[in-house]
């Protein structure tokens, strides 16, 4: 277990006796546990970025819109500019630093080289890995029914829908 956040930060210099740090919020996230000391309606996606340093997840509207901080929260994929700790505290977070290396979706927006400016894509690559949870051969129009309110500013759409495609097959094969 890890903690972070203000108290620990703002005593840090201090001796023993004053480095109490009290843990106000527990966050699961890709498979560590961190006490995160922040106030519970803190967003989600500053945790993650600005206590963790977990900096995949992108801020682009921050009202839920653009799909930049897509995350998984147990199975569900979750805009966490719009979801705070609090309401997330012990559920179990995914971000896309937490995919292994041989993850079929990472493999896919590698090898169909999805990225142009890159900043949307940790949030696409999130909703690509929730989609494929529940529909292992998703067709076109289901992969973009999926990633509909997940914004591309470049216009990689064809690029997307063609990675998630192939990120399908490698997982078909993988479970073969
Ligand atoms: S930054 Fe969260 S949906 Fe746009
Ligand atoms: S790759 Fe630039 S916004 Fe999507």
């Amino acid at each position: 277990m890890v903690a972070v956040g203000w108290t620990s930060k703002k005593f840090s210099g201090l001796n023993d006796s004053r480095k109490v740090h009290v843990a106000m919020h527990r966050l699961r996230v890709n498979g560590i546990e961190y006490d995160v000391d922040v106030p519970g309606g803190t967003p989600l996606l500053w945790a993650l970025r600005d206590e963790l340093g977990l900096t995949g997840a992108k801020y682009g509207c921050g009202i839920g819109a653009c799909g930049a901080c897509t995350s998984l929260v147990d199975d569900r994929a979750v805009r966490t500019c719009v979801s705070t700790v609090a309401e997330q505290a012990g559920r179990r977070v995914t971000t896309v630093e937490g995919l292994p290396v041989d993850h079929p979706v990472r493999r896919a927006w590698i090898a169909m080289d999805v990225a142009q400016c890159g900043y949307c894509q940790p949030g696409q690559m999130m909703a690509a890995v929730h989609l494929l949870r529940s529909n292992p051969d998703p067709t076109d129009a289901q992969i973009d029914e999926a990633l509909r309110d997940n914004v591309c500013r470049c216009g990689t759409y064809h690029r997307i829908r063609a990675a998630v495609r192939l990120a399908a097959r490698l997982g078909r094969e993988a479970a073969e």
